[in-house]
Order: C-alpha cells, then sequence, then structure tokens
C-alpha cells in the first residue's frame, strides 16, 4: 500500500490523512475557550475577549474558565480568600528552588517548582485533578517564580500577602515592594488575555498527560515544557533582543532584511491558527503606547509594520501578522520584567487554562493515544555483533 508521501505502509491500520504538524485535527472537544482564526477572534466561555479585556479581573477570568460562568461578588471574594492562603510554598519547594543554579533559567525553575510541588505536597497534590489542586497551582506559580528571581540575585523570598490579587502578589514577590498601579493593572490584562486559548501545545500537552489518569502537576509539568519553545510561548523574550539589537528606527530595514535573508524567522509574527490579526495583539499595541516608553514604541511599532510589510512582500500566499507576543514584550518591559521572566509570565496566567483543560478531559476522559505512520523497514534479520 503507498502512502500519500510516497512511503510504503506496512501498518496493518488504514492509511489515514496526516497533517503536517497535526493542523486542523480536532484532537478534543472543548468548552473553554475558541479561536477563529479567519475572523482574528478570542473567545472564553461565550465572551468575545474584547468584552473581558481591562474589565475582568484576573481572578474572575479564572473563575470563568474552572466554573463556565463569570463569578458573584461573593464567589469572587471566596476565590480570592483561597488563592490568597494558598500562595505560599512549602518549604521544600523553595529549598529545591535554592539549589537551582543561578545560571538556571526561569522557565526551568518554574518547571522544576511545579513537578516539586506534586512530589513535596502530596497531600495537597493527590493522583486526581480537581479545583482546590487547580486554585492552589494557580496561587503558587508567583511564588516559585519570584522565589527564583530572588534566589539568583542572593536575596531571600518574600512571604505573600493574603490580601493581594495574583498581579498585585506577583510584583510584590518578585521585587519586594508594594506594587504600584501603574504596573499591577497592565500585568493584570496581560494575565488575562492570556489565560487560555483552544488547543494550543501546551494546552494539548497537559490535556495529553491528563488522559493517561496522571496527576495535575505532572500534567502542569508537561505543559510547561512545551511552553518554553520558541514556537509557541518562548517568542516575547525574542522579540525583545530583536528590538534592542535593532536600536534605532533608521537600523529597522537593514536589520529585517539581513534577518529574513538569512531565512530566519521574525519573533512575534505568524501563528497557526489565526489568518487575521490576533485580538490580544490589537489590545496590547494599545496597552503597550501607553505603558512603553514613547521611544521603545516607536520602535516597536516601525518595526511591526516594516515586518509585516516585508513578509508580504516575501510570502504573498502566506497571510502572516503580528502574535500576541510581539507587544507583550513591550508591555511586560513597561511593568519592570526583564526578557527572560516573560515566558514564565505567560505561563503564570496559562495555569489557569491549563488547569481547566486537565479538568475538562477528566470529566470525559478517554485515553489519548493517537497513530503513527511507519516508515522505517521490516522484516530485518538479526546478524550477532561479531558478524556486523
Ligand atoms: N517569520 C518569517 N517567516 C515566517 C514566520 C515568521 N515569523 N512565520 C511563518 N513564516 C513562514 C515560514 O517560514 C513558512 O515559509 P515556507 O512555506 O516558505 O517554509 C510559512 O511562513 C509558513 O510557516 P509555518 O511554519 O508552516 O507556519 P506554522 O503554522 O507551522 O507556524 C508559527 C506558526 C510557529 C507561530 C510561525 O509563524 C513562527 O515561527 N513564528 C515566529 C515565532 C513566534 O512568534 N511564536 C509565537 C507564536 S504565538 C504563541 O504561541 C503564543
Amino acid at each position: 500500500m503507498t502512502g500519500s508521501n510516497g512511503s510504503t505502509a506496512v501498518s496493518d491500520q488504514p492509511v489515514l490523512p496526516k497533517p503536517e504538524g497535526l493542523e486542523g485535527v480536532v484532537a478534543a472537544s472543548t468548552a473553554l475557550s475558541h479561536v477563529l482564526g479567519e475572523q482574528g477572534k478570542l473567545v472564553y466561555r461565550g465572551y468575545d475577549i474584547h468584552e473581558l479585556a481591562g474589565k475582568a479581573s484576573f481572578e474572575e477570568v479564572a473563575y470563568l474558565l474552572w466554573n463556565g460562568v463569570l463569578p458573584t461578588h461573593t464567589e469572587l471574594d471566596g476565590l480570592l480568600r483561597s488563592l490568597g492562603e494558598q500562595r505560599s510554598l512549602p518549604d521544600h519547594v523553595i529549598d529545591v528552588i535554592r539549589s537551582l543554579p543561578v545560571s538556571a533559567r526561569p522557565m526551568d525553575a518554574l518547571r522544576t517548582g511545579a513537578s516539586a510541588l506534586g512530589a513535596i505536597d502530596a497531600e495537597g497534590f493527590d493522583d486526581l485533578p480537581d479545583l482546590d489542586e487547580a486554585i492552589a497551582l494557580t496561587a503558587k506559580f508567583p511564588g516559585i517564580l519570584a522565589a527564583f528571581f530572588r534566589h539568583r540575585q542572593g536575596l531571600e523570598p518574600v512571604r505573600p500577602k493574603v490580601e493581594h490579587n495574583t498581579a498585585q502578589s506577583y510584583l510584590y514577590q518578585l521585587f519586594g515592594q508594594e506594587p504600584e498601579e501603574r504596573h499591577w493593572r497592565p500585568l493584570e490584562v496581560y494575565l488575562t488575555l492570556l489565560a487560555d486559548h483552544g488547543m494550543n501545545a501546551s494546552t494539548f500537552t497537559a490535556r495529553v498527560i491528563a488522559s493517561t489518569g496522571s496527576d495535575l502537576c505532572s500534567s502542569i509539568t508537561g505543559a510547561i515544557g512545551a511552553l518554553k519553545g520558541p514556537l509557541h510561548g518562548g517568542a516575547p523574550s525574542k522579540v525583545l533582543d530583536m528590538l534592542e539589537a535593532i536600536g534605532t528606527a533608521e537600523n529597522v530595514d537593514a536589520w529585517l532584511t539581513d534577518a529574513l535573508n538569512r531565512g530566519d524567522r521574525l519573533m512575534g509574527f505568524g501563528h497557526r491558527v489565526y489568518k487575521a490579526e490576533d485580538p490580544r495583539a490589537e489590545i496590547l499595541r494599545g496597552m503597550a503606547r501607553e505603558a512603553a516608553t514613547p521611544e521603545f514604541f516607536e520602535l516597536s511599532r516601525r518595526t511591526e509594520e516594516r515586518a509585516l510589510a516585508m513578509l508580504h512582500e516575501r510570502k504573498p500566499d502566506r497571510r502572516l501578522y503580528t502574535n500576541v507576543e510581539f507587544y507583550s514584550a513591550a508591555v511586560l518591559s513597561a511593568v519592570g520584567l526583564p526578557g527572560d521572566m516573560f515566558t514564565p509570565t505567560f505561563a503564570t496566567s496559562r495555569v489557569a487554562g491549563w488547569t481547566a483543560h486537565v479538568l475538562e478531559q477528566m470529566a470525559n476522559n478517554r485515553l489519548i493515544r493517537p497513530q503513527s505512520e511507519f516508515i522505517g523497514p521490516m522484516d530485518k534479520t538479526f546478524v550477532a555483533i561479531e558478524s556486523r
């Protein structure tokens, strides 16, 4: 039997379509979020992201993802209290973070911390994922990152305050000072924008692990690993590197031309699903205009315009637009975060979506176990090592 790529199929299974990178394959049903790529629309539980951005707090969005409805005042207060009470890390987890080299990358520290929680807090995180665990993990992400951020500067962790919301607590634990509203507000909007995004690679990873009956910390540890890659969540620090390397508006064209001639991908552009502008990019552009310095915003804007024009010239058949990562760089820098904390900050938001997806998967679970197309040889005869 000859497969679509000309290879000989030697499986006893029927030959099925095999889109590269699973493009267009429906891997699960979800009521959590939906990306309408042609329209440039993102929906959380029925709400267009424009309905929520700047109006709903991160905790309201997390509640919505976990429970399917927006919370009442009482329900929101209850969630804020639970998150506040759950923020502190077990001492052993702090010890694990302190044992990491200061040269470790924050995403690796976050992955290690999430994994350590599963091993150390076995009572809090048993084998059956539930909403309390989802809240606890979401509450602890800022502390894991902040503990590592301070460890690499030789500083002690800061004890979180129960009364802080997630954005405030993250900045407070990082910098050890009461956060200013001009910093935590944009961070909070950023967190609401990134909380979920359909069947992206890290969410798929979390659901695959959950489908085996594994525990929540394992699912989320795997998802962190998937998010780290530059083709997924690892792009925003590279956007910052690009903008810093470009340096001035006069240098934009020459720098982008060189990069494209080398065959490099321009970070912050393109998306598997969006065939129109990512709505989060549009909102973040507006936030960057307010939060970043005018010089940095102008450099970002000029780079975006020229990159889009050049990508269009070179790939007229492929519609490439600005993605969420491009203006994330300007917003997160303005909030005071260094580039290598951008992707972990993304994870601090996305953990709400990942955990909601794990709970959804568990509510109607069947092991996710696809097929592979075998393209290797068959029927070889063993040759003893002396004769090879
Ligand atoms: N710069 C230059 N060329 C690009 C870019 C880019 N940013 N994005 C896509 N292309 C080109 C590819 O080289 C390819 O050209 P070819 O057909 O001549 O080989 C064509 O457009 C199609 O690209 P694919 O890789 O097939 O698109 P895919 O859907 O697999 O990839 C992705 C999407 C990974 C996001 C891609 O656009 C990319 O690498 N962008 C840069 C990294 C980035 O910004 N990542 C963050 C994504 S957002 C998120 O995950 C949160």
